[in-house]
């Protein structure tokens, strides 16, 4: 009779690679297309089958997507929420079916922590208090006047546009010059960003001094608009932006924008070395953050060659 170890080599040897449902926002910004490219890439690396939709930054899209997961019983989903809330019901579909749910990049608000294995990607709050504590620091070193702020948020409702709007706001109250006097979303595209600029531009009753963007798309947008205007990005209004990406290395090189506080989109190794952990049912970490730095306009040129993304 022939051993087990050797039936049972051959059949594992043939085991179907892990498929793994990934509905991803969309391709709004350089720092999504940098993290749609480390997916693929990581799927690949790690022999895992992808099945991949772009949501084209609409919710009703994930949803149809996640479901569509679920009727074909792939192994593991996973997705990256353009906003925050209404995922109960489609969650609930996924825990019923069996199949576990990992978030990517963007939190979720559920009744029940329960409806997903995971959580990995960056911490937005803590990058909005970067941003601010930038800023803190400025203004300590300029003289005394208001700091008229603007902001371009992202997209309405999603979790790092409410989480870089609230650590921003938490750091720069210690300082009482500088005041938000304009606010609204630019959708973290470099259109959006440029427009709404443009808008803050034209209603300009007071000064503005400071551009916070919560992406470095919107900020690049931004930047046009400043400079069809007649002023200096830069340096008639300072800028902070969030994500890190080249084009903000290249804005900064060439004295555009002041600083870019890094948020990491290469999550696709750690992503699918999770998405083999969840379905072998081995515990997880709940939430998996991502270390970042902040990279001001004097270290870019310097930095610049090193940035993977
Ligand atoms: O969720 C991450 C954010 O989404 C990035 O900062 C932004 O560029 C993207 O569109």
């Amino acid at each position: 009779a022939l051993a087990l170890p050797a039936l049972c080599a051959p059949l594992n040897a043939l085991a179907a690679p892990l498929v793994l449902g990934f509905s991803q926002v969309g391709a709004e910004s350089e720092w999504r297309t940098a993290n749609t490219a480390s997916i693929k890439a990581a799927a690949k690396e790690a022999g895992i089958t992808l099945k991949f939709a772009d949501a084209q930054q609409k919710q009703e899209n994930q949803v149809k997507a996640i479901r569509s997961y679920i009727a074909q019983k792939v192994d593991v989903i996973a997705f990256s929420p353009v906003v925050e809330s209404g995922w109960d019901t489609v969650l609930k579909e996924a825990k019923a079916a069996g199949i576990p749910v990992i978030l990517t990049d963007r939190a979720v608000k559920v009744s029940d922590p329960s409806l997903y294995a995971s959580f990995i990607g960056s911490d937005f709050v803590e990058e909005g208090r970067k941003a601010g504590r930038w800023l803190l620091e400025r203004a300590a070193r300029t003289p005394a006047a208001a700091l008229n702020i603007v902001e371009l948020q992202g997209t309405v409702g999603s979790a790092p546009a409410l989480d870089r709007k609230k650590g921003f706001e938490e750091v720069i109250k210690a300082n009482p010059r500088l005041q938000i006097i304009r606010s609204q979303s630019g959708e973290f595209t470099r259109a959006k960003g440029k427009e709404v600029m443009e808008a803050f531009l034209k209603a300009r009753d007071r000064k503005i001094d400071v551009l916070y963007a919560h992406n470095d798309d919107m900020a690049i947008g931004a930047i046009q608009a400043i400079e069809e205007a007649g002023l200096k990005p830069g340096v008639d209004i300072a800028i902070i932006s969030i994500d890190g990406v080249r084009g903000a290395f290249e804005a900064m090189k060439a004295g555009k924008l002041n600083v870019t506080v890094e948020c990491n989109p290469l999550l696709g190794p750690q992503l699918m070395q999770l998405a083999r952990d969840v379905v072998a049912g081995k515990p997880v970490e709940k939430r998996i953050t991502v270390n970042e730095g902040v990279y001001p306009a004097e270290v870019a040129a310097k930095e610049l060659p090193n940035r993977k993304y």
